[in-house]
């Protein structure tokens, strides 16, 4: 089986090294985490590529472990360059298309930050608001590790870290003061942007 072009890192925005609230030192740690998602993602499909098909078994093989580390470490780009993306912007409430679909699914830009805070207090590593194709809405979801509780045909737009990585060196086990800074950082024109490019109907 041929082996998948590997991928390399998106640099790092310099934006992010002056965050209000998240320091330098603590994106430099999270990008070094993010770098290290997409080797084990290169690594792992050439690893893939190797093995024989034949051998795949449920309860344990090559193929079963390094398929199920496999959506781990994509998760782990993925997620991410969401993150990192909308991140280094002047936060504060939305504006454009993003804040009229936001008004119209959770009442009020306060009732879905309100809801994505309790989402993100109650998640174990990822809240999500996502643009679901099918139900035509956003909503906010949970996701405690890169790979869990996708929610198929659904488009994530805010990608909110909470794993301690992303806040322990600033707000040790606080992670609501975390949360806060998460919102005072977004730039809500690149949500904009991938809502125009994703082709997200308007509200
Ligand atoms: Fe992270």
């Amino acid at each position: 089986m041929s082996i998948p072009a590997d991928v390399a890192p998106r640099p790092l925005k310099p934006a992010l090294l002056e965050l209000h609230g998240i320091s330098r030192a603590s994106i430099e740690a999270h990008y070094r985490l993010y770098q290290g998602y997409v080797g084990k993602r290169n690594e792992i499909l050439a690893a893939l590529a190797g093995l024989d098909r034949a051998d795949a078994n449920q309860v344990y093989s090559e193929l079963r472990a390094l398929k199920v580390e496999l959506s781990f470490a994509v998760g782990g780009v993925k997620n991410h360059e969401l993150y990192f993306g909308h991140l280094g912007g002047p936060g504060g409430d939305p504006s454009g298309a993003i804040r009229d679909l936001i008004e119209r699914d959770f009442g009020s830009v306060a009732a879905w930050r309100d809801d994505l805070r309790a989402t993100g207090m109650a998640g174990r590593g990822w809240a999500w608001t996502a643009y679901d194709w099918d139900e035509r809405r956003l909503s906010n979801h949970i996701g405690d590790a890169q790979n869990t509780y996708p929610v198929w045909n659904a488009t994530p737009l805010v990608a909110l870290d909470t794993y301690e990585h992303a806040y322990f060196l600033d707000y040790q086990t606080d992670r609501g003061a975390y949360i806060d800074a998460f919102f005072a950082n977004l730039d809500w024109s690149v949500v904009n942007g991938w809502v125009s490019a994703y082709g997200i109907p308007a509200a």
